[in-house]
């Protein structure tokens, strides 16, 4: 964290919808007061309801916490209709951008027509209330149209982002019990055809996902794809005698609008189960606040549809208020590093919510490539920054404060999580002053905390677990067919009730601000992509003709924030030089294969055996220091083979 101090300018505090820090006290206040009554009072102001709720939060099966329960509403109404209803309907809702540059206007009309289109098409292949679809599309107005479909008619999406391998997809969806998949040919990004629909024939092979019976495909390149009679359709074959109108399912404020796989510290990935109305409200909310989202922005956030971030900013919040959004196919670095500046230029975005490794490899480009400079691009069009999904550096803060907000535009650092629905701790814009490096206070209502191990609050300028002490309504339901791994990970008993982030945190001593120091578990953050070690291991031991052994640590890395680390033992002798290279490339690519690119590990070290204690216990902290390049200092005297440093010392 840096000591520098941004108090926001006068032009960002006037009109803004949380207005000057007293506003913003005046709101945490009343959430303190009355607390269900806050919520309550928002969920009535930001959410149309078909049958208003009387109960607000039901906490006799904590900390299985259900919100609204009585109330009956439908996210896609939410989004859609009542824009239109309004007579909103002429408005530009998505200003869709395709990888080629080729520019979409879709409007609320438009937009509306389309999901009842598809939620018509679903209904009519037997998708009922409660069945659930994986999606598994590129960044495209029809992904957007997948989801608020499904959610229109009360099925429950499940979008598998579309970098993750055919075993991944298989998983989801088996865990998922899904019943059809929505999928395109194949995706466009930086100007190469990458496939979707042979990776999702691969995952449902061998009858290995027999729930499935259909998959619905959309033609986004025209490229070549198998074909199952029976079980596969077009997407426009499906929509053509669809009508343009379709009644929304109205459904229990608590009914799961979606599940969202998050890798945790161990075992395979976890269906993140989110609610209706709890999750909506947060959408709608913190889009409000947080981004100070008003009807003559241009918002943007550079999120995939697979991840959260695009669940929330993309396909809920923005649309929630009626607002106005770009959506992009494509990658930052093509048709060169300038892509971000020239869209902002062109569409005027005005609000822009991107990641850390985003900035800190356009800033590279930008070092080393002048042309793709952002001072060389007209950016005055914006007037508030977001960063999300790992921590920002204060030199990258600084950078993007400069160069890209023109010195203007506050940054909103925002925390949270999949598990989390929405932003829990964050800058608002016009009130909060900023400091680079940390996500500065919770937002109005989030009973975010630090404690000791045992629950008890520790004090500002010590750090520790990152606690949230109330349950709020967009917290996560449960983990999809797993209660009691939900409880365990989220609310272990020694907590008091408390809900466990897995990241530790410090609060500034003078001002209470907050600044994440990282993970507590065994999870990693690259790129802002989640990654559990254990996963990678299992990868990596998976391929059982190479690996006998294998262990995952991270270490810090100047663009992805993090990088994975491999320590693996061959089931032949350890290689060196050209067969090291070789051998490492493979395993790349198997892992590549199991769970995604994504997954690669950066560095891969052989050694004859992994270092461990006598008793047997591999000492992944001496892991860490290695793969850090330090000289370990640690007392190695319990390592049961210390020749072994020597070999674990190169990196292929
Ligand atoms: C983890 C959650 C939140 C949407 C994208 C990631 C890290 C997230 C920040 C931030 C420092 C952050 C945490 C968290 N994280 N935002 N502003 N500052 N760390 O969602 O995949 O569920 O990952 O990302 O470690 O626990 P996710």
């Amino acid at each position: 964290m840096s000591d520098k101090i941004y108090t926001p300018p006068a032009s960002a505090v006037e009109g803004a919808h949380v207005s000057g820090m007293a506003a913003y006290e005046a709101l945490c206040k009343e959430a303190e007061s009355d607390y269900t009554g806050y919520w309550a009072r928002l969920a009535r102001e930001l959410l149309t309801w078909k049958q208003p709720f009387t109960q607000v939060l039901n906490d006799s099966q904590a900390p299985f916490f259900k919100w609204f329960e009585d109330g009956r509403l439908n996210a896609s109404y939410n989004c859609l209709d009542r824009h239109v209803e309004a007579g909103r309907g002429d408005r530009v809702a998505l200003i869709f951008e395709a990888d080629d540059g080729n520019v979409t206007r879709v409007t609320y009309s438009e937009l509306l027509a389309k999901t009842c289109q598809l939620a018509n098409a679903l209904r009519a292949r037997g998708v009922n209330k409660g069945d659930r679809v994986v999606i598994y599309m590129p960044m495209s107005v029809e992904g957007v149209v997948a989801m608020q479909a499904c959610a229109r008619i009360g099925a429950t999406h499940s979008v598998v982002f579309g970098g993750f391998s055919a075993q991944s997809l298989r998983d989801r969806v088996q865990d998922a019990g899904a019943v059809l998949v929505l999928t395109a040919d194949e995706q466009a990004r930086g100007g190469k055809s990458l496939p979707l629909k042979s990776i999702v024939d691969e995952a449902l092979a061998d009858n290995s996902c027999p729930t499935i019976r259909q998959v619905i495909v959309y033609r986004r390149t025209g490229g070549k794809v198998g074909w199952v009679d029976g079980r596969d359709q077009w997407l426009h074959e499906a929509l053509a005698d669809q009508p343009t109108t379709c009644e929304p399912e109205w459904v229990e404020a608590e009914h799961p609008l979606f599940l969202l796989y998050t890798s945790g510290s161990t075992g395979k990935p976890k269906g993140v189960q989110h609610s209706t109305g709890g999750y909506l409200l947060h959408a709608a909310l913190t889009t409000k606040w947080t981004f100070d989202l008003k009807d003559s922005d241009i918002f943007w956030c550079t999120a995939d549809i697979g991840w959260v971030t695009g669940h929330t900013y993309i396909t809920y919040g923005p649309l929630a208020l009626g607002g106005t959004e770009v959506v992009f196919e494509g990658i930052p670095t093509y048709p060169d590093a300038g892509r971000f500046w020239q869209m902002i230029q062109k569409h005027k975005v005005t609000i822009f919510y991107t990641a850390p490794t985003a900035i800190r490899s356009l800033i590279k480009a930008a070092e080393t490539h002048d042309a793709v400079h952002p001072k060389h691009y007209d950016l005055s069009s914006l007037r508030i920054l977001g960063s999300v999904g790992e921590p920002i550096n204060p030199a990258a803060w600084e950078w993007y404060h400069q160069h890209v907000g023109g010195g203007r535009c506050p940054i909103v650092d925002t925390f949270w999580q999949t598990e989390t629905g929405g932003h829990m701790i964050t800058p608002l814009p016009g009130a909060t002053p900023l400091v680079p490096g940390s996500c500065t206070l919770p937002f109005p209502g989030i009973a975010a905390a630090i404690v000791d191990e045992t629950g008890h609050d520790v004090p500002n300028g010590q750090g520790g677990i990152l606690v949230v002490k109330k349950p709020w309504p967009s917290m996560i339901r449960t983990i999809y067919g797993d209660p009691e791994r939900f409880k365990k990970s989220y609310y272990p008993p020694e907590l008091k009730g408390y809900y466990l982030a897995g990241d530790g945190a410090i609060r500034d001593e003078k001002t209470g601000y907050f600044t994440i120091t990282g993970r507590i578990d065994d999870v990693l953050n690259v790129s802002g992509h989640r990654m559990g070690t254990m996963e990678i291991e299992s990868a990596l031991v998976s391929c059982t003709e190479l690996v006998a052994e294998a262990a995952v640590v991270g270490r810090p890395d100047d663009t992805t924030g993090e990088a994975i680390c491999a320590f693996v033992v061959l089931k032949r002798p350890r290689p060196t030089g050209d067969e090291a290279k070789a051998i490492a490339k493979q395993l790349r690519d198997w892992v590549a294969k199991e769970i995604g690119p994504i997954a690669k590990p950066k560095d891969i070290r052989f050694g004859d055996n992994l270092p461990k204690t006598r008793s047997g216990k591999i000492m992944r902290r001496l892991l860490r220091s290695v793969a850090k390049g330090e000289t370990v200092t640690q007392d190695t005297s319990t390592l049961e083979n210390p020749a072994i440093l020597e070999q674990l010392g190169q990196a292929y």
